[in-house]
């Protein structure tokens, strides 16, 4: 599996620094709010179980499974596979992700959490890639692990056809690899 990476981008250490710095901002700011963590699946797992052990804070966790609609990515219109199971309202809800990309997915979780009246509502995410924006999204998490250039990644809980999640760090895959898998 490791064969078919063709550069790491970010390590497991640089990762791992990058978390921890993370969990200092935001236990700080969560102190006292009891706030619910809410994982976007599936990508946000690996991230995730780091995250929230780098959260020095009570707090509940929580799910949401969205998908694009039949299918088609491009479309941008999303369906809710598995809503929250917490009643929300009045709470301080986090949502964390693993990748904020052309923002579909983000914008449309955003939407649906905050209908259900939470009393704050912020964006955690562990990649940003800003090239690949919608022009129309104007929303902007509140907190980003890192930065990167506008190419595919795996690992870390990012797959490409479902593999890769496994990789303990984040790399950009050989061309061939796509052609296997
Ligand atoms: P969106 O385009 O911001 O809606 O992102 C949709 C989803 O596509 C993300 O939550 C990821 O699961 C996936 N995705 C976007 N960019 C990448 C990538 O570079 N590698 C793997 N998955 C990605
Ligand atoms: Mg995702």
């Amino acid at each position: 599996m490791q064969n078919d990476i063709q550069k790491i981008l970010l390590t497991e250490e640089q990762i791992k620094t990058r978390i921890a710095e993370l969990g200092r901002e935001l236990s700080k700011e969560y102190a006292g709010k009891n706030p619910i963590f809410v994982g976007v699946l599936k990508g946000v797992v690996v991230f995730y179980a780091d995250m929230i052990r780098a959260i020095d804070v009570p707090c509940q966790l929580d799910f949401m499974w969205i998908s694009s609609y039949e299918g088609t990515e491009s479309s941008g219109k999303m369906v809710v596979k598995k809503d929250v199971s917490a009643d929300i309202t009045g709470r301080h809800v986090v949502i964390l992700e693993d990748i904020f990309d052309t923002g579909n997915s983000l914008d449309y979780t955003y939407k649906h959490l905050l209908e259900k009246n939470p009393a704050s509502l912020k964006i955690c995410t562990l990649l940003d890639k800003p090239e690949r924006r919608r022009p129309e999204i104007t929303l902007k998490a509140d907190y980003t692990g890192f930065v990167i250039p506008n190419e595919f990644v795996v690992g870390y809980g990012l797959d490409y056809n479902e593999y890769y999640r496994n990789l303990p760090y984040v790399g950009i895959l050989k061309p061939e690899a796509y052609q296997n898998k």
